[in-house]
């Protein structure tokens, strides 16, 4: 399916459920989900090409964790340039990457062509409602993602519902702190550079909804990934003033210790820490009734 033919078919799917979440934008209200397009479409090369998030010895990391069988089918949800679904291309029978951006997809699409992957192919899709068959997929993966996610819950709970009884779902995501405040103070200062993120959760959330997926924790790591700042707000082409209110904050979170995300400055330059957490599950059969 092309790209164009995906969004025909994603038009045609009708909604599971409807839990739209509007931001006020002024006066208007614009839908989360445009506001991921707005951004991904903005930022897609900037994103593609930096360093951390297309290092193959990085993405080695959740590939390895997830060890795939040679004749595993993979699902990557909200794929982007899909450096990640290609990475498990070279190790699995075939990959598939959905998103819910066209520009991203674009990239991936261009990637695939130059490196010669065949057994890969990126589609239009919303990850509320992924267009597969329940168990399609041996393994289902989501890496940078759930904290753009208006409904996280939905997400993991359709990620759970593709695998298969006894695949894998693996989560790898920037966590928040299990203080609420702190939290809510980090997540604050990440929407003003980025107005598609909504919350990056805590480990424990993270781990509990894929619980509640029926999704059985068998590997987990964390690492940091120390950012500065200023390549951080042009990547993100963050507007003047929220690059403002948002550096307020980092400034502040180095001097009283706010968000738990490590803010310093060392020779001048502003740095704050990404906590990240990979989980990898097993799918459970449903309960008996
Ligand atoms: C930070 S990028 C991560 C891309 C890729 N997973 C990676 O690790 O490089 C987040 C991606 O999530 C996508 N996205 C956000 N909400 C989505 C949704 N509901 N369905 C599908 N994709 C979504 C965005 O379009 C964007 O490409």
């Amino acid at each position: 399916m092309t790209i164009g033919s995906a969004i025909e078919s994603a038009a045609a799917h009708p909604p599971m459920h409807r839990r739209r979440r509007f931001i006020s934008r002024g006066k208007v209200k614009v839908d989360h989900k445009d506001l991921v397009r707005e951004e991904f479409t903005r930022q897609a090369d900037d994103y593609a090409a930096a360093p951390m998030i297309r290092d193959p010895g990085h993405i080695s990391m959740l590939v390895e964790m997830v060890a795939p069988a040679p004749d595993a089918r993979l699902l990557e949800v909200a794929t982007g340039p899909g450096h990640v679904a290609l990475a498990f291309a070279a190790v699995c029978r075939e990959v598939v990457g959905i998103d819910l951006t066209e520009a991203p997809l674009k990239i991936a699409e261009r990637n695939k062509a130059e490196r010669a992957i065949t057994n890969a192919r990126f589609q239009l899709a919303d990850a509320d409602r992924l267009p597969f068959e329940d168990g399609e997929f041996d393994i289902v993966v989501c890496r940078f993602a759930v904290h753009h996610f208006d409904n996280p819950t939905g997400v993991i709970r359709e990620m759970a519902r593709v695998c298969r009884v006894g695949g894998t779902v693996a989560i790898e995501d920037m966590i928040s702190s299990e203080d609420r405040a702190r939290a809510d103070y980090y997540n604050e200062f990440e929407r003003l550079r980025d107005s598609s993120h909504t919350k990056a959760l805590p480990l424990s959330e993270m781990a509990q909804l894929l619980g509640s997926a029926r999704c059985e924790l068998s590997r987990f790591t964390s690492y940091g990934m120390r950012n500065p700042v200023d390549g951080w707000f042009k990547s993100g082409h963050t507007p003047p003033d929220r690059e403002a209110k948002a550096r307020a904050m980092i400034e502040r979170d180095v001097a009283e210790d706010l968000s738990g995300a490590r803010s310093v400055r060392i020779d001048g330059q502003l740095y704050f820490t990404h906590r990240i957490a990979m989980l990898v599950t097993r799918k459970l059969a449903p309960l008996a009734c």
